[in-house]
């Protein structure tokens, strides 16, 4: 759990970038900190690897003031991904990646299949790109190492500042599927920034819309588009989001993608990926379900839970949902 109290952050220039926020960040739980360029966001971030330091106020991390805990063991403990990518250009692609671990400790052969394992997740052959420098990728392809580079040594807080800015929609969704997944896997404290509502609805637990250094709200996806505080959370999040119907579309079209730790699971409750969502909402309601697995041609191709549901209500249209 990661705790501001009473943030406040002035640059020497005088300026006010952080003028007094009060945020919980839940253990396991995937935030999203959005608002418009220059309302804090980075700043907040920063402070919590003690990049920054607050000009008062304190932040806290499971109960420990982080002004107490040496920045090299806290940075040690907390992945970053930063906005602007951030590799090493003198450092391989398995260098980068395997750098924290290398530092805990990890044996050659453990660093080395951790490197494979998460160039394959966000589809970096690994034959191909492990021996190449930074320069020799594509922006996009640079992305996704930041992005896997601040979850080699498996750390229990992740911080991402606009990580999958630079990548096409494809790309982009297809990790925001997979960061999605993982979270829920293995249970991380993500703290995730972003200028993208559809992206901040789709992946966040919760979601901080920030404006000029204050929070206006902070609140669960539904909550925020059920009960915007003020018009300017309002017009983020756009009218048209609160009006449109999901009920006619099928659970293939909201399953978020599936992975091996879903597929090898076994569920008591199972509907088909051709189900209606309306079908599949009374079922579980009437069921008291909060999740199912979903199966085509008799195989589990993956787990829909009551937050998918609730999302795929939320978002805007066909295709963006999850
Ligand atoms: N080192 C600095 N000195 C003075 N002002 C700064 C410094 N770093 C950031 N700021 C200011 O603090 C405010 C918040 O900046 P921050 O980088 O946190 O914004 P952001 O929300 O991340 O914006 P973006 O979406 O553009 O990345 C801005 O007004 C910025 O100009
Ligand atoms: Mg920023």
């Amino acid at each position: 759990m990661i705790e501001f109290q009473n943030v406040k952050k002035s640059f020497p220039d005088g300026t006010e970038a952080i003028k007094g926020i009060n945020v919980t960040i839940p253990k396991g739980q995937l935030v999203a900190l959005i608002g418009p360029s220059g309302c804090g966001k980075t700043t907040t971030m920063k402070m919590i690897n003690k990049l920054l330091l607050p000009t008062s106020g304190n932040i806290l991390i499971d109960g420990k003031d982080i002004s107490h805990i040496n920045e090299v063991e806290l940075r040690r403990n907390i992945g970053y991904v930063i906005q602007r990518i951030g590799l090493f250009p003198h450092m391989t692609i398995e260098d980068n990646i395997a750098l924290i671990p290398k530092l805990k400790g990890w044996s050659p052969e453990k660093y080395q299949k951790k490197v494979d394992e998460l160039m394959n997740l966000v589809g970096l052959d690994p034959k191909v790109f492990r021996k190449r420098y930074p320069l020799e990728l594509s922006g996009g392809q640079q992305q996704r190492v930041g992005v896997i580079r601040a979850l080699a040594a498996e750390p229990p807080i992740i911080l991402m500042d606009e990580p999958f800015s630079a990548l096409d929609p494809i790309s982009r969704e297809q990790l925001q599927d997979e960061l999605k997944n993982l979270q829920r896997s293995i249970q991380k404290t993500i703290v995730f920034v972003t200028h993208d509502i559809d992206e901040a609805l789709k992946i966040a637990d919760k979601i901080v819309i920030m404006k000029e250094g204050l929070v206006q709200q902070m609140a669960t996806p539904l909550d925020l588009v059920q009960n915007p505080e003020n018009e300017f959370v309002r017009s983020f999040i756009g009218e048209h989001r609160l009006q449109e119907n999901v009920e006619d579309y099928k659970v293939s079209d909201i399953l978020i993608a599936t992975d091996e730790y879903h597929t090898n699971r076994t569920f008591s409750n199972v509907v088909s990926h051709d189900s209606s969502v309306e079908e599949v909402s009374y079922f579980m309601l009437n069921n008291q379900l909060s999740e199912v697995g979903v199966e085509k041609s008799g195989e589990i191709i993956g787990l829909l839970t009551k937050d998918d549901l609730l999302r795929a209500f939320l978002s805007k249209k066909k295709g963006e949902t999850a």
